[in-house]
């Protein structure tokens, strides 16, 4: 692929094969990374937002442009586990996590070093760090060679961006380099485990699944509700925690019971269906709840004005996938009045799934 630069309101935007990136945007990038600038670049799991990791006043900038609270510390993301160590203590069961499963969807909150800066930890004596697994940020951190520390690309509080268009939508050039390498693969963030704590604990469900940690680790991993998203944590265990996320502007009402219960799940959906009768109402979910639900309506009479259907309940890795751009769409339709979300089982990533629709509700039924 020639690199196809494009200049928009002072922005360098690169369009990069996934799968081989062109070296000369990886290096234009990485060179505005250790200048001190802002590189927007894609994961395995959503965009992130990047700068250089020790450069406190580049770090500065991500918070600024994204309007991120101060007290939201970042993820530091690394390209050797020879780099891990300049920012963090990595030892014995942080050792057999990393060795398994990076580069990987996984982060880890571990002990820091006094290099980064407080900008990054938001004060904290821990240190959140992640190796990527696509291409394009493996490369950008090895080219920049330095720790590159990236929250996800999307303004504080809205749903994370899963494609370079996202992006470049989102950010309209606030960064000075943007690389668009299409959709990412998993969709939502990573799994973020706590290991200064004993028993671990899962700060946040991602595509790394809780048993296989707990398999790797030969012990319990601490699920606190928090975790699953049932509770705004008013003392967060990690600090983005208290804040609302990934909510679309259009309201969302969760049916949040368990989809193996489809009765009292489709009885939840028409009952809110008809509360919100006169109104435009998008129907989200599973596949095969989503269609008995829209059945049932039309026999009412009623017609949902859009249907959303993110997947079959049997294989949550495609609703996961889904997920951001079907809440973005939602707002993106503009004729849509309320969205009735319907639920997944919370195993695998639909733990993650659940998580992310549960802190997206305005309103959660029939828990
Ligand atoms: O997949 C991902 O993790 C993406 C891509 C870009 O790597 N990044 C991402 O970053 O999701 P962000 O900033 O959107 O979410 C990071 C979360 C926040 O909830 C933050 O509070 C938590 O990680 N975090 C960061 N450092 C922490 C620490 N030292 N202790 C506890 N939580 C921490
Ligand atoms: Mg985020």
């Amino acid at each position: 692929m020639s690199l196809a630069s494009m200049r928009k309101g002072g922005c360098e935007i690169y369009r990069l094969d996934p799968e081989k990136p062109d070296r000369r945007a990886i290096e234009r990038a990485a060179e505005v990374l250790r200048r001190g600038g802002l590189v927007a670049f894609p994961t395995e799991t959503v965009y992130g937002l990047g700068a250089d990791a020790l450069n406190p006043r580049a770090a500065a900038k991500i918070f600024e442009v994204k309007g991120r609270p101060p007290d939201n510390p970042l993820i530091v993301h690394v390209s050797s586990l020879e780099m891990a160590r300049t920012v963090a203590e990595i030892l014995g069961k942080a050792l057999r996590l990393v060795e398994k499963l990076w580069p990987g969807p996984l982060t880890l909150v571990l002990p820091r070093k006094p290099v980064v800066p407080d900008v990054v930890t938001a004060g904290l004596e821990t240190v959140a760090v992640r190796m990527p697994a696509h291409k394009v940020a493996l490369e950008l951190v090895k080219a920049a060679g330095r720790p590159v520390a990236a929250p996800s690309a999307n303004p504080s509080g809205k749903p994370s961006p899963t494609s370079g268009e996202h992006v470049i939508r989102d950010l309209d050039c606030m960064v000075d380099v943007i690389l668009d390498a299409g959709e990412t693969y998993f969709g939502v963030e990573s799994t973020i485990i706590d290991l200064t704590r004993t028993p671990p604990v899962l700060l946040r469900p991602g595509p790394i699944p809780v048993d296989v940690l707990e398999r790797l680790l030969g012990e319990k991993i601490l699920v606190p509700p928090e975790a699953r998203g049932v509770r705004a944590a008013d003392r967060p265990l990690a600090p983005g925690m208290k804040y609302r996320h990934y909510a679309p502007d259009t309201p969302l009402i969760l049916v949040d019971t368990s989809p193996g219960a489809v009765e009292r799940v489709v009885e939840a959906a028409v009952r809110e269906a008809a509360r919100a009768r006169g109104l435009r109402v998008a129907l989200v979910g599973p596949d095969e709840l989503v269609d008995v639900v829209a059945l049932l309506l039309r026999r009412r009479g009623v017609e949902p004005a859009a249907i959303f259907r993110l997947g079959p309940l049997a294989d949550t890795t495609v609703a996961a996938r889904r997920l951001f751009k079907t809440l973005r769409r939602i707002d993106e339709l503009g004729s849509i009045d309320v969205a009735i979300v319907l639920p997944f089982p919370e195993k695998g990533i639909g733990l993650a799934v659940m998580n992310r629709l549960r802190k997206a509700a305005s309103r959660r039924v029939g828990a």
